[in-house]
C-alpha cells in the first residue's frame, strides 16, 4: 500500500505532481477557471471588504503564503489567524468579510470551532478541504475540494501543495472578477498553473542531490530558515516540516527580522537555509546571508535556476525551476520536504508517526 516506498511521506511527496494536476485540471475548461459547485456570486466577491483566513499548523502556513497572494492579486486585505487564537479574541467580522477556511482532514476540531464562530457573526465562510463529506465541508458555504486522495503520514505534504494550487485558482479567479488582470496576463498565469504539475516532477527526478545534502547535516542541532515575502511565509512549512518529524530544533523568520534579535543565536556551524527565489528580494537576501555566514553560519541556499550568483556566498545551493513568482512556493517547498524526509530518515526516526503528533486533531 506504500506503493514500493519505505513510508507514506515519501510516497505522498513523489504523488504531488498528480494531486496537484488532479485539483487544478477539474477547474480550468478552455483557458478559463471555473468553479463552478461555488455559490459565491460575483456581487459578493465584489463586496468583500475583507478575507481572513482561519486554520492550524501546516494549513495555517497555506493561509501565509495566501496572504501575500491573495493582497497582490485581489487587492482584498487578507488576515491569517490560527484557528485557536481567533476563537478567543473578539474578531471583526461582519457580512462583507469571506472567512476562508482550510482544513486537510476537515475535522480539526479548532478550525471547526473557529468557522462555526465566523458564521455566528455573519461571514460568508468558504472552505479548502481534502476530505469529503468532512464536518468542516458540511458547514461552510461554499467547500472547494483538493484532490490530493488520502493522507496517511501525519506530517502532511500533498495536502499542502494542493492547498496552495487552490489558492493560486481563487487569487487568479478573483483578480479576473474584480478587473485586476489583463486579458494577456490572466492566460499567462492560467498556463504557469497548468505547467505547475510538471515543474514540481522534475524537481523530484533531482532528489539525489537533497539527500545528499541531508547527510551532510543530519546532526545539527539548530536550523534557522530565513527569506522575505513569499519565501518566509513558505518557510514556515520548511521549518516545520524539519522539526515535526526530525526532532532538529528549528525556526523559520523574516530575514529582516533577524537583525532586530535572533542573529544572536548563530554561532559557528549553524545551519541557515536561506530562501532567494523572489527577483525583487535576491539581493537583500544575499545581505542577510553574508551577515549570517559573518557569524559562522553554514548556509544552504534556495534560489531558481538563474540565480547562480547565490554561490558567491551559500555554501551550497538548492535549485528549482523558474516560474512566475506567485508559484514558486509550491516548488520552493518540495526540496524542503524531501530534505526533511531524508533528514529523518537518516536519523532513524519513524516517519509516517512522529512522536506526540496525531493525523488529525479533533480535540481541542
Ligand atoms: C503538519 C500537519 C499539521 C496539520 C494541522 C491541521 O505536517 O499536518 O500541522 O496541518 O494539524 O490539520 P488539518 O489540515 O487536517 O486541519
Amino acid at each position: 500500500e506504500k506503493g514500493g516506498y519505505q513510508h507514506f511521506m515519501a510516497k505522498e511527496i513523489m504523488e504531488q505532481p498528480k494531486a496537484v494536476r488532479d485539483t487544478i485540471s477539474p477547474r480550468i475548461q478552455d483557458g478559463k477557471i471555473v468553479l463552478d459547485n461555488i455559490t459565491l456570486t460575483a456581487e459578493q466577491i465584489k463586496g468583500f471588504s475583507k478575507i481572513f483566513i482561519l486554520a492550524c499548523g501546516s494549513a495555517y502556513h497555506v493561509g501565509m503564503v495566501a496572504k501575500y497572494i491573495l493582497e497582490k492579486f485581489a487587492r482584498i486585505p487578507v488576515e491569517v489567524d490560527v484557528a485557536s487564537e481567533f476563537r478567543y479574541r473578539h474578531p471583526i467580522i461582519d457580512d462583507k468579510v469571506l472567512v476562508l477556511v482550510i482544513s486537510q482532514s476537515g475535522e480539526t476540531a479548532d478550525t471547526l470551532a473557529a468557522l462555526r464562530e465566523a458564521k455566528k457573526l455573519g461571514a460568508r465562510t468558504l472552505s479548502i478541504v481534502n476530505v469529503v463529506g468532512s464536518s468542516i465541508a458540511n458547514d461552510s458555504d461554499d467547500v472547494i475540494y483538493t484532490w490530493a486522495g488520502p493522507e496517511i503520514a501525519v506530517a502532511t505534504t500533498k495536502a499542502y501543495s494542493t492547498q496552495l494550487a487552490v489558492i493560486y485558482l481563487l487569487a487568479i479567479y478573483f483578480a479576473d472578477l474584480l478587473g485586476n488582470l489583463s486579458k494577456e496576463d490572466y492566460a499567462y498565469y492560467v498556463s504557469q498553473l497548468q505547467e505547475l504539475p510538471d515543474k514540481i516532477a522534475e524537481i523530484l527526478s533531482n532528489k539525489e542531490h537533497i539527500q545528499f545534502l541531508a547527510s551532510q547535516f543530519f546532526n545539527v542541532k539548530d536550523v534557522f530558515f530565513i527569506g522575505r515575502n513569499l519565501d518566509y511565509a513558505m518557510s514556515l512549512e520548511g521549518s516545520l516540516k524539519l522539526k515535526e518529524i526530525s526532532y532538529i530544533h528549528s525556526d523559520a523568520y523574516a530575514a529582516g527580522e533577524l537583525k532586530h534579535g535572533t542573529i544572536s543565536l548563530v554561532e559557528d556551524g549553524t545551519l541557515v537555509v536561506a530562501l532567494a527565489t523572489q527577483n525583487k528580494l535576491f539581493d537583500k537576501m544575499m545581505s542577510n546571508v553574508k551577515e549570517v555566514k559573518a557569524r559562522g553560519a553554514v548556509v544552504l541556499g534556495l534560489t531558481t535556476e538563474k540565480n547562480t550568483k547565490i554561490e558567491q556566498e551559500a555554501d551550497h545551493t538548492l535549485y528549482i525551476p523558474e516560474m512566475c513568482e506567485m508559484m514558486l512556493p509550491s516548488l520552493a517547498v518540495v526540496p524542503l520536504q524531501l530534505f526533511a524526509y531524508y533528514v529523518a530518515s537518516m536519523k532513524g526516526c519513524d516517519i509516517d508517526k512522529p512522536r506526540n503528533l496525531a493525523k488529525s486533531v479533533t480535540v481541542e
